[in-house]
């Protein structure tokens, strides 16, 4: 069941809690076609879209209850994938059914299992616990991507980007002249970068002196420590604090801090959702400020995706030309590498002794 580009066995976040309702909503994941849809008691289903009769999609037709309609000859599914109807036929044949997906809604997003259901633990998913915390607040939102999801995860662990492609709001020379620390260890890969005595750059500037009523944000220390768990969720600490202050030895009481939450959901092999948010700890109450920030997110993230979708374009129009590795690329590097294992095992079980 392995898939060149990604594995199955994963849990994947098909949407925010907010995007699945009392209505039909169709994702493709992983190569497959799936609705999903919330039960009356709110928790949520996810199907095949495609009918067991002929194939149209469940999410062309409606809910009736807790069970969808096919929009062409009305045959009825329950929310397990059962057939339970079929309004030209005496008898349901038992094998009238559609795959119904594990699902999982946790820390605000809702997590499929496209691969062997045997195999979904929910003690796997991700921790993106800071989109759900009392102590943190901020909005989420997505992207629609025409690129292969693994280069999404070398632009977020490769932020020297931002000194280039984030030239008004976050990057500044600093972040690509610092070096930065690598560590692996099984699906997960951490990237640490320290910038001392920098000026602050203006997004994390502004939240200084608002968090800390300052006039002038003065010289800083900024942090970004990036923590990547295969196969495609990156949770980036970052923030900033007056120089001197103790914030690189564990004090960060005089600064700011953010977590910027990341998960990216294969569609095809050329194209992704890209679910993020920017959880903040401070200004909790102030819900135009989580707005606001969000809007910012959107900002700097459309200029990820022009970059993202013009590099997959070119990767099609070259496809004798592989991607060079440079020092940068050490975290993106790593992190493929551990996609790779896990298709790798996949395989291996796909067709034991290597059959
Ligand atoms: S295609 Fe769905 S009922 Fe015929
Ligand atoms: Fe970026």
């Amino acid at each position: 069941m392995a898939h060149s580009a990604f594995p199955m066995n994963a849990w994947y976040a098909a949407g925010w809690d907010l995007d699945v309702k009392r209505d039909l909503l169709p994702r493709t994941i992983c190569g497959i076609s799936i609705v999903l849809y919330r039960r009356f008691d709110r928790s949520i289903a996810a199907l095949e879209d495609a009918c067991w009769h002929r194939l149209l999609p469940l999410s062309m037709g409606r809910l009736s209850g807790d069970e969808v309609v096919c929009g062409y000859h009305g045959l009825v599914f329950n929310s397990d994938g059962r057939c339970v109807r079929m309004p030209s036929e005496d008898r349901i044949s038992p094998n009238a059914c559609v795959r119904a997906f594990p699902v999982v809604e946790r820390h605000r997003l809702v997590w499929i299992w496209p691969g062997d259901s045997a195999l979904a633990d929910p003690a796997l998913i991700p921790d993106m616990h800071w989109a759900d915390d009392a102590e943190w607040a901020g909005e989420g939102s997505y992207f629609d991507l025409k690129c292969d999801y693994r280069l999404v995860l070398d632009n977020l662990m490769d932020l020297t980007h931002e000194t280039f492609v984030h030239t008004t709001s976050i990057g500044d020379d600093a972040v690509a002249g610092t070096p930065l620390q690598a560590n692996h260890e099984g699906r997960t890969v951490d990237l640490s970068r320290w910038m001392i005595d920098v000026e602050a750059p203006p997004f994390l500037a502004t939240q200084l002196c608002q968090a800390h009523d300052l006039a002038e944000p003065g010289k800083v220390d900024r942090w970004q420590l990036i923590h990547f768990e295969a196969p495609a969720t990156i949770v980036i600490d970052v923030g900033v604090a007056p120089t001197g202050s103790g914030a690189r030895e564990g004090d960060r009481s005089k600064g700011i801090s953010g977590r910027v939450l990341n998960t990216v959901t294969p569609q095809t092999a050329d194209t992704c959702y890209y679910f993020f948010q920017y959880a903040r700890c401070y200004g909790l109450d102030d819900r135009a400020l989580s707005t606001e920030m969000k809007e910012a997110n959107i900002r700097i993230f459309t200029e990820d995706k022009i970059i993202l979708e013009a590099q997959q374009r070119a990767a099609v129009r070259h496809p004798d030309r592989p991607f060079v590795n440079l020092k940068i690329d050490v975290g993106s590097v790593r992190a493929r590498r551990a996609i790779e294992q896990m298709i790798a095992a996949e395989r291996a079980e796909d067709h034991p002794g290597g059959a």
